[in-house]
């Protein structure tokens, strides 16, 4: 298959370029950026070293769609909903990683993303294999899922479908690497602006804060999340600490069950033990999310649930190529097995 990405100069643009290397079945078709165009990929990703013998190219999205069966678009937001109306004239597949293509509800949309949505009819797959498989193996275009809603919504949503929880008082408080905001400088993501701290931001008004609510509404249309993320000191990773309100009383050991049989046969998903406590390290540069705790506060009646994924693989490329195995019908861990490090 050729496969194209669009956006390739950051940094899940490299992520996609490093996977799709390690593909069997893929070829990468082109690698654009406006910015490095005519230059060699190692230039912006110094370890594809003789990797990827390529350069990057600044091409308009119809040569980017002639040249691929399937395209990648790793764009900022608002800047996909130009490129992916043209990609699918071409009959191309698409994995676009942004948010624009996400909400069913477009008002949400351009509410929290504060544009106007200038494709509504596009209806794309919301792609979270877990949870939509099905709906992936015929999809044209996927909207991957954003890192936050990836770690949050399969941390909790087992607990939602068991009816055992309040779910109108979920907390998801969530920490992330600052890789999350992108290869582009900004003075908050400044070496002494992350180092040595922990920096709560958007408390209340983050916007993947509807998106986790919308999904987690087809479970039960009551939820409702209080969604914290901080900026923490470190390059990738996501963790998500998870509080529930019990409604019944369970055990631990019992709350790890309902997660393995939830999970049961999911390539990426490896549930923990009891109290076993999930490390972000454990799936830097891997496509897993571990899943653990389960902890019962009896006396609070009160469940505890950490989620850790690296942001930019089960967060967005490495998820996204996992969607375009499911859509093209390959194996779904295709190009995805690699391991973790440690320590
Ligand atoms: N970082 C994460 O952990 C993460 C996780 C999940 C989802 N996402 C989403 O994935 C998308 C990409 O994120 P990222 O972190 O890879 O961002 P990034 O590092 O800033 O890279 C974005 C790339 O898009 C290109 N670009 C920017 N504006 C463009 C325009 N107007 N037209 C064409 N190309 C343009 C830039 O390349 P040139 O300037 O070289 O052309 C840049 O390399 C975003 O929508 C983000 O929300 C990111």
């Amino acid at each position: 298959m050729r496969v194209g990405v669009i956006g390739a100069s950051g940094y899940t643009g490299g992520e996609l370029l490093r996977i799709l290397a390690m593909h069997e079945a893929c070829e990468i078709s082109c690698a654009t950026s406006r910015k490095y165009a005519g230059e060699r990929i190692h230039k912006v990703h110094p370890h594809l070293r003789e990797i990827l013998d390529m350069r990057f190219e600044n091409l308009a999205p119809e040569d980017v769609a002639t040249r691929s069966d399937v395209v990648f678009t790793a764009l900022p937001h608002g800047v996909p909903m130009k490129i992916v109306p043209v990609l699918l004239e071409h009959g191309v597949k698409v994995v676009d990683l942004s948010g624009d293509f996400r909400f069913k509800s477009i008002s949400t949309y351009e509410k929290y993303y504060q544009l106007k949505h200038e494709h509504p009819e596009i209806k794309a797959i919301y792609g979270l294999p877990e949870l939509y498989r099905e709906k992936i193996k015929k999809a044209e275009v996927v909207a991957n899922p954003g890192c936050y809603p990836t770690s949050i919504i399969l941390g909790v949503a087992p607990l939602i479908k068991e009816r055992i929880i309040d779910v109108g008082k979920i907390i998801a408080d969530s920490k992330s690497g600052a890789s999350g905001g992108g290869a582009q400088p900004k003075p908050v993501l400044h070496f002494c602006m992350v180092e040595e701290n922990i920096l709560p931001y958007k408390v209340s008004s983050h916007r993947h804060l509807p998106e986790i609510e919308e999904r987690l509404r087809e479970f039960d249309e009551r939820v409702s999340v209080s969604f914290v993320p901080h900026l923490v000191p470190v390059i990738r990773g996501i963790e998500t600490t998870i509080h529930c309100f019990l409604i019944e009383d369970v055990e631990g050991e019992e709350i790890k069950k309902i997660y393995e049989k939830f999970y049961e046969g999911e390539p990426f998903v490896r549930v923990l033990n009891h109290r076993e406590m999930p490390r972000m390290s454990s799936v830097r540069g891997t496509n897993y999310i571990d899943i653990g705790c389960f902890e019962v506060d009896k006396e609070r009646e009160r469940a505890i649930v950490v989620s850790v994924i690296d942001n930019l693989v089960k967060g967005a490329s490495g998820q996204a190529v996992q969607n375009m195995n499911i859509m093209l019908g390959f194996k779904e861990d295709m190009g995805l097995r690699s391991i973790g490090v440690h320590p």
